[in-house]
């Protein structure tokens, strides 16, 4: 029994259904961040981003997500460095072997898109978590409150009371109404730094997040490239998990393969709609 062999197959059958679980993964993505299309100043995508930001089946969803994202990674590395070493010795002559284009290339459009992503969450993702500066919403009648909790202290600092009294004024000056018609703050994270000990939870705007990146040309641009990449590596990687899965025919890989480039146009198109029309509409 050739043990190496079996592990190698293993780790394949992995990375293959992680690497599908992602790719439905993104179509979710691709379906709430389209709301951004709206043209509703945000209503329904700060809907969806609540929803998602709240719900407990998404929470536990996202952990699932991360882990599966680190696997794949990890997996697909140990497969590359498991091949380099059942071929230590070059090829004197280029070897024509029928190797798409796309799998020779899926581990380089893999850490490219890697680095993409790194690029994705420092936007994003790190914004939630408070790593990297945002907007926020946070509603105006807690930070009125705010001001009265301090004025019921015996002698509140003058500093402190033009602070609040500063912040209340930009608070109003950024506001916007929510779908349920609460008024909000639209703060950014060194607004509400000094504040942080004392104002109730805070969440963040994603749609004007958004907005913000995808006005710069450059960010436009590189997020283009990264759903590009994207595309290229789910037009490789479906036809490749189904091999692994031994759920390819004949009679249907045609079929497989034209199902992976549907979806992949799809995602590059939809996705790319996002940056374009922030940055031209
Ligand atoms: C216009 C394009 C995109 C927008 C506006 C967008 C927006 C967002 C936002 C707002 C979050 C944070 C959600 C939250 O944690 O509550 C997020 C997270 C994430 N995004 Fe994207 N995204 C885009 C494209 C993509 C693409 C193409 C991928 C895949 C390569 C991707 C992968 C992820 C992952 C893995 C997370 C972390 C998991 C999560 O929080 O759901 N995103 N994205």
């Amino acid at each position: 029994m050739n043990l190496p062999k079996i592990a190698s197959i293993s780790k394949k059958i992995v990375v293959a259904l992680l690497g599908l679980f992602l790719v439905l993964f993104v179509g979710v993505h691709l379906g709430i961040n389209l709301c951004l299309l709206r043209g509703d100043g945000g209503i329904w995508y700060r809907a969806a981003s609540n929803f998602m930001g709240t719900n407990y089946v998404v929470k536990v969803f996202e952990v699932v997500l991360f882990a599966t994202i680190i696997v794949h990674i990890l997996l697909t590395i140990a497969l590359q460095i498991q091949n380099l070493k059942a071929r230590p010795q070059r090829y004197h002559r280029p070897q024509k072997t029928k190797t798409s284009f796309g799998s020779k290339f899926a581990i380089w459009t893999g850490i490219l898109l890697l680095c993409l992503l790194m690029m994705h969450f420092c936007h994003f993702y790190f914004v939630k978590t408070g790593w990297v500066e945002g907007k926020y919403m946070i509603k105006i009648e807690q930070i009125v409150n705010l001001k009265q909790l301090l004025y019921s202290k015996d002698e509140p600092p003058a500093i402190q009371e033009k602070a609040i009294e500063e912040l209340l004024k930009k608070s109003q000056e950024n506001s916007l109404f929510t779908e349920d018609y609460e008024w909000i703050a639209n703060l950014t994270a060194s607004d509400i730094e000094p504040y942080k000990e004392v104002l109730p939870y805070f969440k963040p705007d994603f749609y004007n997040v958004a907005k913000d990146i995808f006005r710069v040309p450059i960010y436009a641009i590189l997020y283009i490239i990264m759903f590009f990449v994207l595309g290229f590596h789910i037009v490789h990687g479906i036809p490749s998990a189904f091999q692994t899965l031994g759920l390819n025919h004949n009679k249907y890989n045609a079929v497989i393969q034209w199902l992976a480039w549907i979806y992949a146009v799809i995602i590059v198109v939809g996705f790319s709609s996002i940056p374009i029309y922030f940055l031209f509409f």
